[in-house]
């Protein structure tokens, strides 16, 4: 059995979608990150062959605000997880972000680039790293990006809806990232997670797994827009535009692609283009089973 931590986010709902009857997924207020004795209790209680830690604070911009809450889930709780994973000898897969780098190398950032958040979500992220890789020798950090998927709000849904709904919508031009379907990346952990309990992977070491190649978030909702006129709906035009339209509390890196070569080496792992990814949450969210959740 796999524990998930956190139950209702993304990666964990597609944990649970990809193989339900493998994955138990655990959130508040069984399971809380920031409460040592919960995370006792569900280790005692599941005895997870692996654990895989898909909760954190995600909102970039509240983050700025609330730098205290942001660390106690980002680094405090996922610390103490991978203690307690560690007295119980189990593998622990802790999932990162592309947002602990600047955005200004110009090249897709391998995992021996250096680490420079530009924000308190990428500090709290890359805390939260560390401090997993010390506390437990089978601890891996996976970094992902730009996570999209039919559930919860993500960045999919809002533009496939302002698609439908505007006449024009601005999407700017001068952000690069790797656009991540989560079902697709939930798969591929399910796999890493079997590999690091047969010890066939490299254990406490980080690696970057996301959607194959880079787009800006213009050629992102591009895919998006062709894929509704596909199915014969009609889309708002989209306009170029800059990242400074869209001021926000939390300065973002422009431009965060991730070389997921390394995983591909150690372990077989890739995840499909990230333009496949786009169009199978289009076609999910149009077919209306989870588009409103
Ligand atoms: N979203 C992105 O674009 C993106 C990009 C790069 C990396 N990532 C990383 O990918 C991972 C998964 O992201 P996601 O998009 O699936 O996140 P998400 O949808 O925002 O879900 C995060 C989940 O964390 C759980 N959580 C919050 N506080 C908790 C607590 N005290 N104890 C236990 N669980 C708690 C919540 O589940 P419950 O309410 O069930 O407790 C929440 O649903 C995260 O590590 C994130 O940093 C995400």
């Amino acid at each position: 059995m796999i524990l998930c931590v956190g139950a209702s986010g993304q990666l964990a709902r597609s944990l649970v979608e990809v193989d339900g009857k493998r994955v138990r997924a655990l959130g508040r207020p069984e399971l809380d990150l920031t409460d040592d004795r919960s995370i006792q209790n569900a280790l005692e209680t599941v005895q997870p062959d692996a654990v895989i830690n898909a909760a954190a604070f995600t909102a970039v911009d509240d983050a700025e605000a609330n730098e205290d809450a942001a660390f106690a889930l980002n680094r405090d709780g996922p610390e103490q997880l991978a203690r307690l994973c560690a007295r119980h000898d189990v593998p622990l897969i802790h999932v990162s972000t592309d947002f602990v780098f600047d955005g200004k190398k110009g090249a897709p950032y391998s995992e021996t680039d250096r680490a420079a958040p530009l924000n308190v979500y990428g500090r709290s992220k890359l805390a939260g790293e560390e401090a997993v890789l010390d506390a437990h020798p089978r601890a891996m950090v996976v970094r992902t990006a730009w996570v999209h998927s039919p559930f919860g709000t993500n960045f999919t849904k809002l533009m496939a809806g302002l698609l439908q709904t505007r006449e024009e919508i601005g999407v700017v031009v001068d952000q690069v990232g790797s656009p991540t379907y989560a079902p697709d990346l939930a798969a591929a952990l399910l796999k890493l997670a079997d590999g690091m309990q047969n010890h066939q992977c490299t254990e406490n070491g980080i690696y970057h797994l996301a959607g194959d190649g880079g787009a800006t978030r213009h050629e992102w909702v591009s895919v998006i827009a062709d894929t509704l006129a596909e199915r014969g709906l009609k889309t708002a035009r989209i306009r170029e535009a800059s990242a400074r339209e869209f001021p926000a509390p939390a300065q973002r890196p422009n431009d965060t692609r991730l070389n997921c070569m390394k995983i591909q080496q150690d372990c077989g792992l890739a995840l499909p283009a990230w333009q496949e990814g786009v169009r199978a949450c289009v076609l999910r969210l149009l077919s209306g089973m989870e588009g409103s959740a």
